[in-house]
């Protein structure tokens, strides 16, 4: 027994189409406010009553909409943004798709009231009648949403708490607020003011959004070209948090939830944050439309890249090489006492330069990533001095000429077993002896392993099974590959030879190694796994070297110490993200003691 194939009626389609755009009332928000973006608004009130489940009023004063496109414009598939796939695959503006009015309009009770610059009056029109009539009102759209799936009681049951539901909005608003700084935003609650963000800079946005712990602790970063740029902020790692909830990345100024760029962001915080903490960042990637692709989800917050590896490599290089400015770098004390900006380096705005793909290189995603000369020199020079190896925990420098010269200054003493004194220009400098010196070492370790990897060659090779794709792959990166000292042959059809692997991995099974090697290939084109395995076990082994809390050093010990931090990138947090020295400037001394009050 089978029925006969009938059409759906429209308002059903509409409501089946609903439940991918529309899922609750945030997504609502979301859609209106990105009408409201898109129709060029510098002002947008956002006012919800009950988490926005009962009413949700949006008003902007963009261009309006034409009297005749009206109802077009709750109409299904109908916009004014694209007209062909060519307009598609160049799109610039949040909506293309056309269906997020009728989505709304088909499971909401809504009336929307508009005016156009040519308009001597407003015009309004009330979805369940379709009647269009004069009405007052200034320029601009309102959309009046109430009753969010009165029609679709399955879907009203699984709206939680208007709280919850609240949460979500005011999310959603964040976001659009935080991907449009330049427009200012007001929302209300129950008929309560609770935010007024004016038009602004990114980072008075963020400032005003992600509060003083963010403030206290971004990076500033803007490095690329007009292709591919990424700019915007990014936490130190002694800012992190146990969630990644405070992670906004925008591609276009569309927020996003990547997995590509969430590895990528992962990866360069990798040496300097612990696996389980979050960095709290804020990320706009402008890129070329033609680029990425949009269209992936009708919630548009996934998107496609046209060279996946490029731009994973030229995210985590950005991020990776702001981080690795060493000492001499902005940051904050933590203690409270202290709340003047403590760094002796006075451009706290200093950012970090990468090069962005080029056409051409977006095919070979290879970039060079450039780190200040003048730290990468001294490194250069440190490694090569012989007695700067990790065998001999501390070297004894030239004798400095004076503590200014050197920008954590020169050391006065030792306190504790633990903390090194020192003076430089600005007051004092107090060091956590251990983590800076397992940070000194570690780098230095790395440096050694990345400079030449020692390559175990099996006697017998290993041969395992592997797909066409897995064989491709292999063969598309065999140069990767033995760079990183994986010596891998194509067998057979379906069969891959592990000849030798990297010998600090020796210890594991190759088989089950080339295989997680591959997956990582698949994802995101370069083998992160690697650098993670060895740069855990460096870790460990830095921290053991590492010169143990309560020994004793000599004066000229200490300055030693100093000396290979200043040298080192990432020098200022030990491997586990915790800080490893702090200023305190002569005027935070003397807050301290209520002196000049
Ligand atoms: N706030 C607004 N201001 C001006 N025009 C709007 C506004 N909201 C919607 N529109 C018009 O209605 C059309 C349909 O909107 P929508 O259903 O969200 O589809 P899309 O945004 O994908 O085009 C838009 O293309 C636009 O022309
Ligand atoms: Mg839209």
């Amino acid at each position: 027994m089978r029925n006969p194939i009938r059409h759906l009626p429209d308002q059903l389609i509409s409501q089946i189409a609903a439940g991918e755009v529309i899922e609750r009332p945030s997504a609502v928000v979301k859609e209106l406010i990105e009408n409201a973006l898109d129709a060029q608004s510098r002002a947008i009130e956002i006012r919800l009553e009950e988490g926005g489940t009962n009413r949700i009023v949006i008003t902007d004063d963009g261009l309006g909409i034409p009297v005749d496109e009206l109802t077009l414009a709750l109409t299904r598939h109908a916009t004014s943004k694209i007209y062909s796939l060519e307009d598609l695959e160049s799109v610039l503006t949040m909506g293309f798709r056309g269906e997020a009015l009728a989505s709304i309009a088909a499971v909401a009770k809504v009336s929307l009231t508009t005016r156009t610059a040519q308009d001597h009056h407003a015009w309004l029109i009330d979805n369940a009648t379709h009647s269009i009539k004069a009405s007052s009102g200034d320029f601009g759209t309102r959309i009046d949403v109430q009753d969010l799936f009165f029609n679709t009681p399955a879907r009203r049951k699984f709206l939680k708490s208007s709280a919850t539901e609240f949460g979500h909005c005011i999310e959603a608003i964040r976001r659009c607020a935080l991907a449009h700084p330049e427009v200012s935003f007001s929302v209300w609650h129950n008929g309560k003011p609770l935010h007024r963000w004016l038009g602004s800079t990114i980072e008075a946005r963020a400032d005003e959004i992600l509060g003083s712990e963010f403030h206290a602790a971004k990076l500033a970063i803007d490095a690329g070209t007009d292709l591919f740029r990424v700019h915007g902020f990014i936490g130190a790692p002694t800012a992190s948090r146990a969630r990644a909830d405070q992670q906004y990345i925008f591609v276009n100024q569309r927020f996003v939830r990547d997995k590509l760029l969430n590895h990528a962001i992962r990866s360069a915080y990798q040496d300097v944050l612990h696996g389980d903490r979050q960095p709290i960042l804020l990320i706009h990637l402008g890129i070329n439309p033609e680029l990425v692709d949009v269209n992936v989800h009708p919630a548009k917050t996934e998107v496609r890249f046209r060279d996946s590896r490029a731009v994973h490599h030229f995210v985590y290089s950005a991020i990776k090489g702001r981080l690795a400015h060493g000492a001499g770098q902005a940051r904050p004390v933590t203690a409270q006492s202290f709340s003047s900006p403590y760094a002796f380096s006075s451009d706290s705005s200093q950012t970090h330069m990468v090069q962005a793909p080029s056409p051409a290189m977006m095919q070979n995603y290879r970039l060079p990533l450039s780190t200040s000369p003048s730290i990468k020199d001294s490194m250069e020079a440190l490694l090569a001095s012989p007695n700067s190896h990790f065998d001999q925990p501390l070297s004894t420098p030239s004798a400095p000429q004076s503590h200014d010269d050197f920008p954590l200054g020169y050391a006065i003493a030792q306190l504790a077993g633990i903390y090194i004194l020192a003076q430089n220009k600005q007051g004092l400098v107090l060091v956590d002896m251990h983590a800076a010196h397992e940070r000194v070492l570690y780098e230095k370790l790395k440096e050694d392993v990345q400079q030449h990897i020692s390559v175990q060659s099996l006697l017998v090779p290993v041969v395992l099974q592997a797909s066409r794709l897995e064989i491709s792959l292999v063969t598309e990166n065999q140069a990767l590959l033995k760079d990183l000292g994986f010596d891998l042959s194509v067998m057979g059809p379906q069969e891959l030879g592990v000849r030798s692997v990297p010998a600090i991995l020796s210890k594991a099974d190759p088989s089950q190694l080339v295989r997680a090697l591959i997956a990582d290939l698949a994802e995101v084109g370069s083998s992160n796994l690697l650098d993670a395995a060895k740069h855990e076990r460096l870790a460990t082994k830095a921290c053991h070297a590492a010169v143990r809390a309560h020994r004793l050093l000599t004066i000229p010990e200490m300055n030693a110490l100093l000396r290979q931090m200043e040298v080192t990138e990432r020098a200022d947090q030990c491997n586990h993200g915790r800080p490893t020295w702090v200023q305190l400037s002569v005027p935070d001394l003397d807050k301290l003691f209520l002196r000049g009050r």
